[in-house]
């Protein structure tokens, strides 16, 4: 019987252009050095916001190069969902500032906020929303302005993180291939979360609460030891449902939080390193726009092609995880 996929049809990505390295963090007052930030997570720069760079305007750059991949206009968009947990304001949310920006009068726009794991959540959700008729063609987007929430005294978090945006086009399709893995599109997804971890990676502010925007906190470690330890689970649920292995993935494409957590991973699951797309050396943890980056890097260099599996898995604050396999 024909089913219904969700086919990648294009994606972008929008960085700010002022670049900050290691060296120049140092050099600015933050005790530390190139050295141990490149030893410890991989890192070597990041991207910094302007002022006048908001999330939405990071998303919309993005939300455009996406769809000039995809040879769409933004009228044959009938959904936006908008990954952040930096969004310009509290309300409206950043995913209807993206549309009136890019021009979109019909369909319906929100943000989802999963933190550094939103961009799974979001191909998740819009994923049951085009299968279901609910929609006929998504952008999702992960855009977030992080350099805005850290605080910069604190150098355990704030050598980490970087700003940026990246966005797909899904596209619903009648597959050809009766629902089965030779299919194009999302082939299956898996989300967890379990807000019994929540000291150890929050934001000590909010608007219900103490009503500023407040500053990243972290426990590093804690925060390491799960993302090696338990994150594994959605993916193998993903091979499960989908009846693949480790070695019928042509890309891993992971949250880019830090070098070492992703090889353990990679490792852990038996992925083969050259399959592992890195780009937190240039880019540091953009939280939620991570993955559509790093996905959009590899597209443009020419390794991610259509037909190729392509496994995407993030965890982040909450916790918040998932895992999803897409045929590109
Ligand atoms: O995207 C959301 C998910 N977030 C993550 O995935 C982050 C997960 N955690 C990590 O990536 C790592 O835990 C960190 C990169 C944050 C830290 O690496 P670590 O190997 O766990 O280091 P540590 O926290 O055990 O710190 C080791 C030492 C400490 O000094 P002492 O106590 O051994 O004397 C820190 O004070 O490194 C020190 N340190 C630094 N030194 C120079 C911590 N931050 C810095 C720094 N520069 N920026």
């Amino acid at each position: 019987m024909a089913q219904e996929r969700s086919v990648v049809v294009g994606c972008g990505a929008y960085l700010p252009e002022t670049i900050v390295t290691n060296t120049q963090l140092a050099e600015r007052g933050v005790e530390t050095s190139d050295e141990w930030i490149i030893q410890r997570t991989g890192i070597r720069q990041r991207h910094i916001a302007q002022a006048h760079e908001t999330t939405s305007v990071l998303g919309t750059r993005a939300a455009q190069a996406a769809l000039a991949d995809a040879g769409l206009s933004p009228a044959d968009i009938d959904l936006v969902i908008c990954a952040t947990s930096t969004p310009d304001h509290t309300f409206p949310s950043t995913a209807t500032q993206i549309q009136a920006a890019l021009g979109i009068e019909g369909g319906f726009a929100f943000d989802l906020q999963a933190v550094c794991a939103g961009f799974v959540y979001a191909v998740a959700t819009a994923d049951r929303y085009l299968r279901t008729g609910g929609a006929k063609r998504a952008l999702v987007i992960g855009a977030e302005t992080f350099s805005r929430i850290l605080d910069w005294e604190d150098r355990t978090t704030c050598v980490l993180f970087g700003d940026g945006a990246g966005a797909i086009v899904l596209e619903a399709r009648e597959s050809p291939d009766q629902g089965t893995r030779a299919d194009r599109g999302v082939l299956a997804s898996c989300l967890r979360s379990d807000g019994r971890h929540r000291a150890k990676l929050y934001v000590d502010g909010g608007p219900g609460s103490t009503g500023t925007t407040g500053k990243l906190r972290m426990e590093g470690r804690e925060v390491f030891r799960f993302a090696v330890g338990s994150v594994t689970d959605v993916i193998e649920e993903v091979f499960r449902a989908t009846g693949t292995t480790a070695e019928d993935l042509s890309w891993f494409v992971p949250h880019q939080a830090n070098r070492r957590i992703i090889e353990a991973s990679a490792d852990k699951l038996g992925i083969a390193r050259e399959k592992v797309v890195l780009t937190v050396d240039r880019h540091g943890n953009t939280s939620a726009a991570s993955i559509p980056l790093a996905l959009n890097a590899a597209r443009r260099d020419g390794r991610i092609r259509e037909g190729d599996l392509v496994m995407i898995e993030a965890i982040g604050g909450g916790f918040t995880w998932g895992a999803a396999l897409i045929r590109w």
